[in-house]
């Protein structure tokens, strides 16, 4: 079966074609993957601009859809079935394209397929690599989320760690955003920080110690001990407010740093990040008798993370599964692999679901 993907929950227009394999191992193969980035837009506001993403994706979506198609070597025909980003993002862009993935099923009398978009991030890694080995754990890490899930078995997320305010990726757009470096930040910082010395300023790591006290009931329930459920979540705020206290006091007269300097802050920024999120992880992962390391999300294409994880693999004897890069940051691929997971597990949804902001996994 030829599945075709939609996803336009934030700021990319993407459409994708997965097919089927018939490899148990080897399920899905990716037959062509569009993205249209709305990068250029929003850079002049300093983030996305929810209203003006929509606007964008109402006029991208038919062309992504007929490059998706034709890039596969396809006809309309030939799907079996669309899946679409049901949420979580921004409703207006994530409307697009629900309402794309209704029409055009309806049309065509093909199922609909509502997909999580984290679920998505973590069938990346099955649609580049193959099954892992489970139980693995996932570190979803990306513009919106910082959350680690236990993969249990085959499309079943448990979710056991999550960030108590800021996203990973979001705390390198607003870092990179105070040092003067364009939207989206992450890739930036990535790119000056290899100039920089990453032990230059000492950042503080954020350990927690109190409970969540906005925990949903079932977060991890049972799967850790209560000190290492506290101390596998994530937070990303007080290191912002640091890097941004640290900036104001360096910088004289409000004049912006010098380049060398820039380069400090973003390695040093880096370095906290990338060890807090391989720490957990891999906590996680020997905790809960882990067989692999899975890492997705934007953030995933960091090139300090993806080393770093290796390293971290090597000494853990574990093995770790990244995406490649285009398959790291949103795309419609990820959707449509993830939707022919749910599609077999649970049959296609009816056309009455919606676009969701907020939605959880697990
Ligand atoms: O998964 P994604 O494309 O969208 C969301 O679901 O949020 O992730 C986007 C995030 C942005 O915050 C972006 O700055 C970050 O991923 N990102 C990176 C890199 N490439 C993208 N962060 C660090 N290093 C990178 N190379
Ligand atoms: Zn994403």
């Amino acid at each position: 079966m030829h599945v075709l993907g939609i996803e336009t929950s934030c700021d990319e227009t993407a459409a994708a074609i997965v097919s089927e394999t018939g490899d148990d191992s080897r399920p899905w193969t990716l037959a062509s993957n569009v993205v249209a980035s709305q990068a250029t837009i929003h850079r002049e506001w300093g983030g996305v601009v929810p209203e003006l993403a929509s606007r964008q994706h109402v006029r991208d979506i038919c062309g992504v859809v007929e490059a998706a198609v034709r890039d596969a070597g396809l006809v309309l025909d030939d799907l079996g079935a669309v899946a679409v980003t049901q949420g979580p993002g921004l409703v207006g862009s994530l409307l697009v394209g629900v309402a794309f993935a209704k029409s055009l099923a309806l049309a065509r009398g093909l199922p609909v397929i509502p997909v999580h978009h984290l679920a998505g991030h973590i069938e990346s890694l099955t649609l580049a690599h193959g099954e892992l080995p489970l139980p693995a754990v996932v570190l979803v890490v990306s513009g919106g989320h910082t959350s680690l899930y236990l993969v249990t078995e085959r499309g079943a997320y448990r979710r056991i760690g999550r960030t108590r305010d800021d996203a990973a990726g979001e705390a390198y757009d607003k870092v990179a955003k105070l040092l003067g470096l364009p939207y989206p930040g992450g890739p930036e910082i990535d790119r000056v920080a290899r100039l920089g010395d990453d032990r230059a300023i000492d950042f503080p790591t954020t350990r927690l110690t109190h409970p969540d006290r906005n925990a949903p009931v079932d977060t991890g329930a049972g799967l850790l001990p209560p000190d290492v459920a506290r101390r596998i979540d994530f937070s990303f705020s007080g290191l912002k407010t640091s890097v941004m206290r640290y900036v104001s006091q360096v910088s004289t007269g409000g004049a912006s740093l010098p380049e060398a300097q820039v380069a400090d802050v973003c390695a040093s920024f880096q370095r906290v990040v990338v060890s807090a999120l391989l720490d957990r992880t891999f906590e996680a992962a020997r905790r809960l008798d882990a067989r692999s390391v899975g890492i997705a999300g934007g953030v995933s294409a960091n090139s300090r993370l993806r080393e770093d994880a290796e390293t971290r693999g090597r000494q853990h004897g574990l093995p770790v599964f990244v995406p490649p890069l285009s398959l790291s940051t949103d795309n419609a691929a990820m959707i449509a692999a993830a939707g022919l997971r749910r599609l077999h597990l649970k049959g296609a949804g009816s056309l009455d679901f919606n676009a969701e902001a907020s939605l959880t996994l697990d």
